[in-house]
């Protein structure tokens, strides 16, 4: 794999250093209600302030379509400094006399932080006299947004071919562990695939089973591939149109010797809710009125012993209907077994996806993990074997 230019190659002393990251955190009444990502990007600045450059921060923040207040990235930069504990500037605008007064009034160290860069449709464009309007501002340009990478935007592609270009450290610590899980894993390895639905993993699945050596499928899409191996799976979650495509991928692992793990019992419930009366049965004999919320307990062990047996794992996607208790049982033990093992060393663990993260966190073991993306569509592009843009652009050609 070609390599990346870094920090440690970055001379920043004294120059204006663009630096983009992803500060699209939720927000619930104006506060940030989860600062992962801001905390992940906290060292690249921190290290660049030291080391005496004048960060200037690019970010996104929703999806505005151009200008819209609600969307600004003001409360943000503010939830910044208190994690920093440095002041973080503001400026209105990320290009423009705003920018400009805000960068010019600048010393090394201080740290700016410009408006949403979606706040200009030209960003999304990757608009060649934005990108210039932007590369005006810096003499160097740093990506430590991994989590945006799938996006050849302005600020998040454009850039690099105006500036000499480095990967932050927190891009450089995703590019470390999705290589250890995929591109040169310890063998063998295994992927746990959940979620609802077939239909929206498909290239992923596809990828998958020509890489990694054993796949466990869970979720509400296990159910199409009990469906289409000609299990009734009564009113779960399934896609019935998609079973002649889950027979295919099944073949392809099959092709490719990619062994395929489908729970082997599971437990059902007749309501989608918190503690509705549920129980466990095999995989033959789920009722017409039955609805798979979670794999069973012979599942877990299954799946619990097989995490034994491999050296890598990679997890996007809970079991079951993680969100509702007791639902999210099969999720939190699995989850507990490989954080375990990854701490007893036998195991490197990688995780990633929105829901992945939220489930991962709730069963309380994200910080017994080898590392858990932050990022959602970017690490399932990812999955997929999909180059992304953010990081093509940092590779030294
Ligand atoms: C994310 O939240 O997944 C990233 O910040 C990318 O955001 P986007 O999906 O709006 O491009
Ligand atoms: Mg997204």
């Amino acid at each position: 794999m070609a390599s990346f230019r870094t920090l440690d190659e970055a001379d920043v002393s004294g120059k204006r250093v663009l630096v983009r990251v992803d500060l699209n955190v939720p927000m619930e009444d104006g506060k940030v209600s989860d600062a992962t990502r801001i905390e992940r990007v906290a060292p690249t600045i921190g290290e660049i302030a030291e080391k005496g450059g004048k960060v200037i921060l690019l970010a996104h923040f929703g999806r505005p379509k151009g200008l819209d207040a609600k969307n600004s990235l003001k409360p943000v930069a503010a939830a910044l400094a208190s994690v920093l504990k440095r002041p973080v500037a503001f400026a209105e605008d990320c290009i423009g006399p705003a920018a400009e007064a805000a960068v010019a009034a600048m010393k090394p160290g201080d740290v700016l932080c410009l408006e949403n860069t979606r706040f200009h449709q030209e960003e999304e464009k990757n608009d060649p006299d934005f990108v210039a309007k932007l590369a005006s501002l810096g003499d160097l340009w740093v990506n430590d947004a991994f989590s945006a990478a799938h996006r050849a935007h302005a600020s998040t592609e454009g850039l690099g071919h105006k500036l000499p270009a480095f990967a932050g450290r927190t891009m450089q610590a995703e590019l470390d562990a999705l290589t250890k899980a995929l591109e040169a894993p310890q063998r063998p390895v295994a992927a746990i695939v959940g979620g609802a639905k077939v239909s929206t993993k498909l290239d992923l699945l596809g990828n998958l089973v020509a890489k990694v050596d054993v796949l466990i499928i869970g979720g509400g899409m296990a159910n199409t591939f009990l469906a289409a191996l000609g299990r009734n799976v009564g009113k779960s979650l399934c896609e019935h149109d998609l079973l002649s495509m889950a027979r295919e991928i099944m073949d392809k692992a099959e092709a490719a010797n990619c062994e395929i793990v489908l729970p082997v019992d599971v437990v059902v419930a007749q309501k989608f809710e918190a503690n509705a009366p549920s129980r466990a049965v095999d995989v033959g004999a789920v009722g017409a009125d039955d609805m798979i919320l979670d794999i069973g307990p012979r599942s877990i062990e299954r799946v619990v012993s097989l995490l034994a047996r491999v050296k890598t794992l990679v997890w996007n996607g809970p079991f079951g209907a993680f969100e509702l208790e007791p639902f999210d049982t099969g999720t939190i033990e699995v989850a507990e077994a490989a954080a375990e093992l990854t701490q007893a060393g036998k195991l490197v663990t990688v995780a990633g996806g929105g829901d992945t993260v939220a489930a991962l966190n709730a069963a309380g073991v994200a910080d017994r993990f080898t590392y858990v993306s932050t990022a959602g569509g970017a690490f399932l592009e990812w999955m997929e074997g999909k180059p992304l843009p953010g990081v093509e652009i940092l590779r030294i050609r």
